[in-house]
């Protein structure tokens, strides 16, 4: 399996440019009553691969007790009735730990906004880069959305 995933990593060096969110869709912050709702999303999204996601009481207690979570770099895409259709959690380690987007929103520009968010976000933090993992067969073309970002591989331990 470990063969099979590529770490990638976006240099921040360079300006990022600004995200442009798709009509009808806009940035939302998340707080802890979010929590459910991204779940449910993650399991949504995972249900044709691409990554997983354990039951709720085990994600979310080791989510928000990782000494590397902060809630202000959990980053929520919403609809225009306010519902969250996408969603990149990351760790302060500058590492995006999960991305996802409802399949009902895909391929609208919805997780290209939501990357530039991260990247701009830890840029303003100083991180030099950000880093994830992803499956090189992933089902619905994140590495070629990964690569079009401007990420490149790097070796699996960082
Ligand atoms: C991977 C994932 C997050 C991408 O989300 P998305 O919102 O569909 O991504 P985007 O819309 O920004 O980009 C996807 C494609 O749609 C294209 N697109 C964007 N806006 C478009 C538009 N208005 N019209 C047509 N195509 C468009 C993009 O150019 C991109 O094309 P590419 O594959 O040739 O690069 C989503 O498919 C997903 O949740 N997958 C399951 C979970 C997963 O695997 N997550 C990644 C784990 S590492």
């Amino acid at each position: 399996m470990s063969d099979n995933i590529q770490r990638l990593r976006r240099d921040l060096a360079s300006a990022v440019v600004d995200p442009v969110w798709p009509d009808g869709f806009s940035l939302r912050s998340f707080d802890a009553e979010d929590a459910p709702a991204v779940h449910r999303l993650m399991q949504i999204a995972y249900a044709n691969g691409g990554g997983s996601v354990a039951a709720f009481d085990q994600w979310w207690p080791g989510v928000r007790d990782d000494g590397e979570f902060d809630a202000g770099l959990c980053f929520l895409a919403i609809d225009g009735r306010g519902e969250i259709v996408g969603a990149a959690q990351c760790w302060t380690s500058a590492f995006i730990k999960d991305l996802v987007v409802h399949p009902d929103a895909r391929r609208l520009g919805v997780a290209e906004a939501l990357l530039l968010t991260v990247f701009q976000a830890f840029r303003h933090r100083g991180a030099t880069h950000v880093d994830l993992k992803v499956q090189l067969d992933n089902p619905s073309g994140a590495v070629r959305l990964y690569r079009r970002l401007g990420m490149r591989d790097v070796p699996i331990d960082g």
